[in-house]
């Protein structure tokens, strides 16, 4: 167990995962019952089976409150440990107060720092290297990390092109100060941003497009996206970002052993593993089940796929992602 005392050198680590998606599963052939779109269609383009969608009376925090009990178990934690929670969302509980602090008071936490981090589905790598930061800098010793997203709420559920992609669904990772006896490291991370591709993946709903009756009714303030140029973005960035920090930490392809990208789409992953070089059976995918959960995704996926087994202790794994803003980032992680 780490001391909650935060001292101002170090390292992290991944301490524990959790996960916690709704009950609820929306199939392809839902949405062929009322748009014109088909399983075959949406199975071949995407990947995608299957997404999770939360009732009405679930938020972000909550969704995300049995994620983080999960991780913070999983850490050999007690709550009380924690000392900041960082939460990555793009749908959040309110505009305020934030998901961050509504998630620490449902976890009886309170003391330390919390707040939340719009960096759209690169939004868990972003928290994560930000959580590091924090770590190194003598903040914190145990973040609870979380990427949670309710996107039923902000996709046109009448637009085919993309209320077919997205999912709900919450992820946690404890990321604690390492100790010099534990390999298991948290290896460096970068993140980027370019504001001018803003228009090809948005919710245009704030203080820039103010809602009226008018738009709410014809959905104008719902999810948009522009879907080749994001595929063609998404796969160029993540490839760059991914050589940029394995060239950083002087480590080759081959010495990953597993790929834990963003899931948005099949073929996205299909074409990042054949740039990087790195083998199918690296690269991590449970988008069948949960479809594009945006910062949800990758902590899912660690939880998952270290639960099962699949990922070990030891292994060197590279997480990444892209998002609005567009937004993405790398980091390297040794389990
Ligand atoms: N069912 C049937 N037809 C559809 C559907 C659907 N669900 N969606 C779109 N179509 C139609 C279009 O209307 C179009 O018809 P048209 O030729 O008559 O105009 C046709 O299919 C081709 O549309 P495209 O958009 O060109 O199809 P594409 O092959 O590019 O696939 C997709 C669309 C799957 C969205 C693809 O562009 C993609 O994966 N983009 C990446 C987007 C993504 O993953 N975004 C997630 C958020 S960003 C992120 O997380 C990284």
């Amino acid at each position: 167990m780490q001391s909650s005392t935060p001292q101002s050198t170090g390292c992290s680590y991944i301490a524990g995962t959790g996960m916690n998606v709704p009950e609820k599963i929306i199939d392809n052939d839902f949405f062929a019952t009322y748009l014109d779109t088909s399983d075959e269609w949406i199975t071949s383009r995407t990947g995608i089976k299957q997404r999770r969608w939360a009732d009405d009376d679930v938020s972000a925090s909550s969704l995300a409150f049995p994620a983080a009990k999960r991780a913070i178990a999983a850490a050999g934690l007690l709550n009380s440990d924690i000392d900041g929670v960082i939460v990555a969302t793009v749908t959040p509980d309110y505009i305020f107060p934030s998901t961050a602090c509504r998630l620490q008071n449902l976890l009886g936490i309170h003391k330390g720092f919390a707040f939340d981090m719009n960096a759209v589905c690169s939004g868990f790598i972003y928290a994560l290297v930000t959580a590091d930061a924090m770590i190194k800098a003598g903040h914190a010793s145990n973040i609870l990390v979380v990427g949670t997203e309710i996107y039923s709420s902000i996709i046109d559920k009448s637009d085919r092109s993309t209320c077919v992609l997205f999912g709900d669904g919450a992820g946690a990772v404890v990321l604690s100060r390492a100790n010099e006896d534990n390999p298991s490291r948290f290896l460096g991370g970068r993140l980027y941003a370019d504001g001018q591709n803003e228009d090809i993946l948005t919710v245009p709903q704030g203080t820039a497009n103010r809602i009226t009756s008018e738009k709410l009714q014809n959905s104008s303030t719902k999810l948009r996206m522009e879907g080749r140029e994001v595929f063609k973005l998404a796969v160029r960035s993540i490839s760059e970002s991914c050589s940029s920090i394995l060239q950083e930490m002087g480590v080759s392809t081959e010495e990953v052993d597993y790929l834990a990208c963003h899931q948005a789409n099949f073929r996205i992953l299909q074409s990042v593993g054949k740039q990087l070089n790195i083998p199918a059976e690296k690269v991590l995918i449970n988008l069948e089940k949960y479809g594009n959960t945006s910062a949800a995704s990758v902590p899912i996926l660690l939880d998952e796929f270290s639960r099962n087994g699949t990922i070990k202790k030891g292994d060197l794994v590279l997480l990444t992602a892209f998002g609005g803003g567009t937004t993405w980032g790398a980091c390297l992680i040794r389990w």
